[in-house]
């Protein structure tokens, strides 16, 4: 039997029914899809992550389009009922997208959107404060001043890393993983290695001009690099953080074997998806090197975290927040919602993901386009000439 589901419903009598899975922040994204027509269902079913079949119900007989989340279970089974309900967009609150099966999608002819741009600097600013957050110890400071351990200065007391001058390693220097280099190369006078498949080249002027600007200024400048490999990248670095997609190939990228090339005082950060990281051997090896330190946003299993975890004082652990800021989080619900509204229009896709601003003013009306198909070559959708 079908549970009861508590919805709240904006505009009854809009042409297009329109459900979001969760609430989200901000209302901007409510009222574009109300100003064209449609009527916007939100679960507020107290349970954190919908099963398939909550989501089944919420789908019902008739629904033109979804708004989900990444901890949703978007497959065969789901992309059926939507299309069977006359469904045409998903559209995933996240840039990330790896629960969904887009080749399921595509056989349904269902558009799937996701939210890039709008997340780069937010996801950047947690990596970078989790690298400092481990590099300095704060995490365990607070705790011990807490617990009233304090009873004067030492000169040992929680002694960490300096970053300047130390190499920041970055796998995967696409939007994100640039955002951060960027940031601690500026801020912290860190020097870059990086490694991807594609070369990052605004990365690397980026790197020579900041660093040419600190020569001139009588400072030591900062170097970078692009490694051949990610072994090179996991030898040479002071701290690392992850950036790839998840994908069968970055899988436990980080496994026993690459965390032992790592230096015994390294520092890595993870803010892309859990299962990058073998976290079993993970916890093995922040409890046999006392002085590696982690920073982690995501986890193998959410919610959960790997037996030992939780006692490692070397570990810094956060709930999967990195694009938990206002701006970001409104925007991600406005593109979202966009994403979805122009495949029930039939307007075109917009055509650069990478340049999200327009349909974020606040003060103008967006274009008449969805801002991230992700499958849209492959359902042949035309593209915006905007
Ligand atoms: C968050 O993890 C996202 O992919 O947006």
């Amino acid at each position: 039997m079908a549970k009861p589901m508590a919805i709240e419903v904006y505009n009854p009598n809009g042409k297009y029914r329109v459900v979001s899975t969760k609430p989200m922040p901000g209302t901007r994204w409510i009222n574009l899809l109300v100003d064209q027509g449609c009527r916007v269902e939100i679960c507020h079913l107290k349970k954190t992550i919908l099963s398939v079949e909550d989501i089944i119900d919420l789908i019902g007989n008739k629904c033109d389009g979804v708004i989900g989340q990444l901890t949703e279970d978007w497959g065969e089974t789901l992309f059926s009922a939507l299309s069977k309900a006359g469904g045409k967009a998903f559209s995933n609150m996240a840039v990330g997208y790896n629960n969904v099966d887009v080749e399921a999608a595509n056989k349904y002819g269902i558009a799937v959107g996701n939210t890039p741009g709008v997340l780069t600097e937010t996801t950047a600013e947690l990596a970078a404060s989790l690298s400092l957050a481990a590099a300095r110890r704060i995490v365990e400071a607070d705790g011990f001043m807490r617990a009233g351990l304090y009873e004067g200065w030492l000169p040992h007391l929680f002694v960490g890393n300096l970053l300047k001058g130390q190499t920041v390693g970055v796998i995967g220097a696409g939007r994100i993983g640039s955002a951060y280099a960027r940031m601690m190369v500026e801020g912290f006078k860190m020097n870059l290695i990086y490694f991807d498949l594609y070369q990052s080249t605004r990365l690397e002027k980026f790197v020579t001009a900041y660093g040419q600007f600190l020569k001139a200024n009588g400072e030591q400048p900062v170097t970078w690099k692009r490694a051949s490999s990610m072994e090179e990248v996991l030898r040479e670095a002071d701290l690392i953080s992850l950036h790839p997609v998840l994908d069968k190939t970055t899988y436990h990228l980080v496994n026993k074997e690459r965390l032992a090339m790592m230096k015994k005082e390294a520092i890595l950060v993870n803010c892309s998806r859990g299962p990058v990281i073998d976290e079993v051997a993970l916890v093995d090896h922040l409890r046999e090197n006392p002085m590696f330190r982690v920073g982690l946003d995501v986890f193998e299993e959410e919610p959960f975290m790997k037996p030992g975890l939780a006692d490692m004082k070397n570990a810094i652990v956060v709930p999967h927040i990195a694009s938990a800021s206002k701006w970001t989080r409104e925007g991600m619900a406005t593109l979202a919602a966009l994403n979805v509204l122009g495949r029930i229009k039939g307007y075109p896709i917009w055509s650069d993901p990478n340049r999200v601003d327009p349909f974020l003013n606040e003060n103008a009306s967006p274009p008449n386009a969805s801002p991230s198909i992700v499958n849209s070559k492959a359902l042949g959708l035309p593209v915006s000439k905007l």
